[in-house]
């Protein structure tokens, strides 16, 4: 096998996103957006389409962040999730999530329809290597739900499944080529930080902007005195690779199992996801998709090769709505769980109409404040009281964790919510919003 490296995700080369102008005098908004990912974008457009007054600002450059090192699949099917929602809610709130996920994947078919981003309509499919029980679990839920899912048992994969469950007519883009169409036209502010909120007044280095109405659309929330992110979340390592001379497996695929992998094509390379782990933590890295790619496609070459991280919630369901029961006129879209399309598109639909007043019958399902009673919050609180007495002088300036050092990236991970640095102390993930001073 030939490793041809380019250490940067497929969509990055060739993309060609408008760059704005960064904030130097103080303005007025009726809805300030804070984040420059897609769904922070979205919700920008999605705004202008419905006219209400809006301003976004963005730390660096727009999908300087997430957005670019998606894999970018659009669907409804977000692994073998309707079984688990039903057992954990009910009938009534996987319907609800089912619905809402398919109105966000046909705004994508309505929107692409008239867009250059490489929109391909492809079947998804989510299988299993052990237990054909759950497969059958989640056929049967997604029929409670009114969805008529199907079985498959033989998929277009180098290696032989137990089953598998497909959504058809789903899709997948090139994020990219999407949002450089979209933007060209919002208000947007680049390079501007905002360092504090009083109020709903947000203060960056050259100006103030004085909003009605906020929106956090920063990927990990970053006020931390409300709404208990830091509790409610970690977040989730994942590699990517993409293979050139490898096969068309001609649709979408995911492994249910939490360390499984994701299969999908674009263009002639096919993207194979995995390795993942905790944030901070030990996993497969590159080296588990690397093998994986020599022993199943030996004459390939490796052409990209990227990571990317995932804030995971407590019980599988995005954070999107009122960003605490406490505050007022701010509003938050987080906690992706890896399916960062179909969140982000079904975030832009109901905080657009949140932050007109206006009811959204997704409003109580993706709640914030709903219950953090769920054993997720035990890892999670776990994990915090570990690394905060962990001595070491490496800590995280978020909340105090002990940093861990990452060999195969070479930065400074943090185990509690997934910060991470340069070696030279440099921000690059948040909850931070500080670079790490490095004592020698
Ligand atoms: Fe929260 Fe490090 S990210 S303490």
């Amino acid at each position: 096998m030939v490793v041809v490296i380019m250490n940067a995700s497929v969509w990055t080369n060739n993309s060609n996103v408008t760059e704005f102008n960064s904030l130097q005098q103080d303005i007025k908004t009726n809805v300030l957006i804070i984040g420059g990912g897609l769904a922070g974008i979205l919700c920008a457009y999605m705004l202008k389409q419905a006219g209400v007054e809006y301003t976004l600002v963005e730390a660096d450059r727009i999908c300087s962040g997430i957005t670019k090192n998606t894999t970018a699949k659009i669907t409804s099917q977000h692994g073998l999730i309707y079984d688990k929602l039903i057992r954990k809610f009910d009938t009534e709130a996987a319907r609800l999530y089912l619905q809402a996920n398919e109105e966000a994947l046909n705004k994508y078919k309505e929107l692409c329809h008239n867009i250059d981003c490489d929109f391909e309509i492809k079947d998804a499919y989510t299988y299993t290597l052990e237990d054909n029980n759950k497969i059958e679990k989640e056929i049967a839920a997604l029929k409670e739900t009114g969805y008529a899912a199907q079985r498959e048992d033989m998929l277009s994969l180098p290696f032989t499944v137990t089953g598998a469950v497909k959504f058809p007519n789903q899709a997948q883009f090139n994020p990219l080529k999407f949002i450089a169409s979209i933007v060209k036209e919002l208000n947007i502010y680049e390079r501007t930080t905002v360092r504090e909120l009083i109020g709903t007044t947000a203060v960056t280095d050259y100006g103030k902007i004085t909003a009605d109405k906020i929106i956090v659309a920063t990927h990990f929330p970053f006020i931390n005195k409300h709404g208990s992110y830091f509790l409610k979340m970690y977040q989730h390592r994942s590699y990517v690779i993409a293979l050139e001379n490898a096969t068309d497996v001609n649709g979408m695929y995911v492994d249910e199992a939490k360390k499984g992998m994701s299969f999908r094509n674009y263009e002639n390379l096919l993207l194979i996801g995995g390795g993942d782990h905790r944030t901070g933590k030990k996993g497969g890295n590159f080296e588990e998709l690397e093998s994986f790619a020599k022993q199943h496609y030996p004459n390939a070459q490796i052409k990209y090769r990227w990571a990317t991280q995932d804030c995971m919630t407590l019980d599988g369901i995005a954070y999107i709505g009122r960003y605490s029961a406490r505050t007022t006129n701010m509003y938050v879209a987080t906690g992706f769980n890896k399916w960062g399309m179909t969140s982000s598109m079904v975030s832009a639909m109901l905080l657009c109409d949140l932050v007109q007043g206006k009811e959204n019958p997704y409003e109580k399902v993706f709640s914030p404040s709903r219950t953090i009673l769920r054993p997720q919050l035990a890892v999670n609180g776990f994990e915090a009281v570990v690394n905060l007495l962990t001595p070491t002088f490496k800590r995280c300036p978020h909340l105090g964790c002990a940093l861990k050092w990452n060999p195969i990236e070479h930065t400074w991970d943090c185990p509690c919510h997934g910060s991470r640095f340069t070696k030279e102390g440099q921000l690059i993930d948040n909850p931070a919003t500080s670079d790490l001073k490095i004592k020698n």
